[in-house]
């Protein structure tokens, strides 16, 4: 019988995924910057986040899975916290894994009527989001935020929506704590 070593490596603790098929994007200010609420005196080359999938699957196959790691950098807007765009899924039924590895943040997550809420990010959480609700990761700490993920490649990243309607707090840290400000 044969033994084949692995196409692709994800040392968890210690390094991104590397191998076969994984591809990565970084998010500099300047992609992002209309997400937050004061964009002044930023470098619009700021490194926001970076995120790397390993994409073997068919996007087109139910059933099929990526997997992936995002890596938020420790950074403040004029004090909001540093976050991903957010997303639904195009196809509502389609869950997603998140696991905290490593830094300190919050999941952010919105149902369709605007109800927003978080959940705690830390190294060992886990978290199942409903295929109905929209997601967005947020860094509260002062390290790198790394949170991996597990999800159908037919799930497909319904930007557009978030962009409609935004999640419905804004996160801000001043003096060690954390402001969540309704919009
Ligand atoms: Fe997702």
């Amino acid at each position: 019988m044969k033994v084949e070593e692995p196409k692709v490596i994800h040392n968890i603790y210690s390094d991104v995924i590397k191998g076969e098929d994984v591809k990565m994007y970084e998010k500099s200010f300047s992609q992002i910057k209309q997400i937050y609420k004061d964009d002044n005196n930023v470098d619009e080359n700021t490194l926001m986040y970076t995120v790397y999938s390993y994409e073997k699957g068919d996007s087109n196959k139910a059933g099929d899975l990526y997997w992936g790691l995002t890596i938020l950098e420790p950074v403040y807007i004029n004090g909001e916290c540093n976050m991903t765009r957010g997303h639904f899924h195009n196809d509502l039924n389609c869950a997603e894994f998140y696991f905290g590895i490593d830094g300190e943040g919050l999941l952010m997550l919105m149902d369709e009527n605007g109800k927003t809420w978080c959940e705690k990010v830390f190294k060992g959480s886990l978290h199942h989001i409903d295929g109905k609700l929209a997601h967005r990761l947020l860094n509260t700490g002062d390290t790198q935020l790394k949170v991996g993920a597990c999800w159908p490649t037919v799930a497909g990243h319904d930007y557009a929506k978030i962009e409609d309607k935004e999640f419905g707090y804004r996160v801000f840290k001043k003096e060690d704590e954390l402001i969540f400000e309704e919009r």
